[in-house]
């Protein structure tokens, strides 16, 4: 079935307006929603800035179901693309109920909603947090899952929820994306990532520490069994990653079914080797300091990009040296993100 129009829930967010951008941009008609309790209806605005289209924007939130059944009744949309959802992995552990209620009652109330029409193509933005702790790289599809805190595990959870649904409805077309580690910005420097309060990621870290919000990185831990010491990510451009969305909802369109695949680029890099080239490229400072391990990380993990690339046609083409220009562009042209105090 041809593809049309799509809903991305959590469309004002990192992931989301970048998404809806490389969509708007292949031709489709976008409708966002979002609740803006994580991000900023200054990005929809940007989103229009870069491609030249304004899209309606609801404010909604998915644990509301009658809002959400209301939605749906006014709007017919040909899939949906479901970003929206807590992500803070700390914030997880010490508040594990505000995380298993938001992400899945937003996604049960979804697929409610979504269930009463024909049109049941869903991609859901799960995390390489569901591989655990791997005991092989790189990282397959079909390597055992596992997670460690509550955000990881709402993702296998709904990963779970979305295999029964379409066990039992084949009406149902569900594509599940495991994201390795998300960085940088598109390259127009109008949308980007804007971590509420200090950001837990590193990439965000950096950025804000080379512009001089924050003093110094911590380094969580130099002791791992790495080249360096220092644990080594596969980090993935957002504008590659958005369009492995793009790819994967094309593949919906003419191989139903559910399917799962890794995002990521293959090759992992250092945290060092990344503050490093961060300093160098962009000519600018970071100062860190090696500090202890942070509980629940892995020394290692990178995707196998096998499956993708056989099966969605879409591999990521940026380096390192392109997601830290493009960091570094979003950063100092928004040195607050998109608040401007
Ligand atoms: N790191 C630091 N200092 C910081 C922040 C991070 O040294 O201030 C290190 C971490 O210890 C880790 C690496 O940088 O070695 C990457 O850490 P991130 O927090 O940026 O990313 P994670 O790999 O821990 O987690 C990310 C997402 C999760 C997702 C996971 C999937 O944040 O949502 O990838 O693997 F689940």
């Amino acid at each position: 079935m041809k593809i049309k129009k799509v809903l991305v829930t959590g469309g004002a967010g990192y992931i989301g307006s970048h998404t809806c951008v490389e969509l708007l941009q292949e031709g489709y008609d976008v409708v966002c929603a979002d609740n803006f309790v994580n991000s900023s209806p200054i990005a929809m605005d940007r989103v229009a800035q870069i491609t030249g289209k304004t899209i309606p924007v609801h404010e909604l939130d998915f644990c509301d179901y009658p809002a959400v059944k209301k939605f749906f009744t006014n709007e017919t949309v040909d899939a949906v693309i479901h970003f929206a959802g807590h992500k803070a992995v700390g914030e997880s552990v010490e508040n594990p109920l505000k995380y298993y209620e938001n992400n899945l009652l937003s996604l049960i109330n979804l697929c409610k909603a979504m269930g009463k029409d024909i049109r049941k193509n869903l991609v859901f933005s799960s995390s390489a947090t569901v591989y655990g702790f791997p005991d092989q790289l790189p990282i397959e599809e079909d390597s055992p899952v596992d997670s460690f805190n509550p955000y990881g595990r709402t993702k296998l959870f709904i990963e779970q929820i979305l295999q029964d649904i379409w066990a039992t409805d084949n009406a149902w077309n569900i594509s599940i994306l495991r994201y390795f580690n998300p960085v940088a910005a598109h390259p127009s420097g109008l949308i980007g990532e804007d971590p509420a309060g200090i950001p837990n990621n590193l990439m965000p870290y950096i950025a804000q520490v080379a512009i001089g919000r924050l003093e110094r990185l911590r380094i969580f831990g130099a002791d791992y069994d790495t080249p360096d010491g220092t644990g080594v990510r596969d980090f993935i451009h957002v504008v590659d990653l958005a369009k492995g969305h793009v790819a994967a909802m094309r593949k919906l369109e003419t191989s139903p079914g559910l399917m799962v695949h890794n995002l990521g680029t293959g090759r992992g890099y250092s945290v060092l080797e990344l503050v490093n080239t961060f300093a160098e490229v962009n000519n600018v400072q970071v100062p860190y300091e090696i500090v202890g391990r942070r509980p629940g990380d892995v020394a290692a993990n990178y995707a196998s990009t096998d499956k993708a690339k056989k099966e969605l046609g879409w591999e990521a083409q940026c380096g390192i040296r392109q997601m830290v220009l493009d960091t570094w562009n979003w950063q100092s042209k928004n040195p607050n993100g998109y608040s401007f105090d």
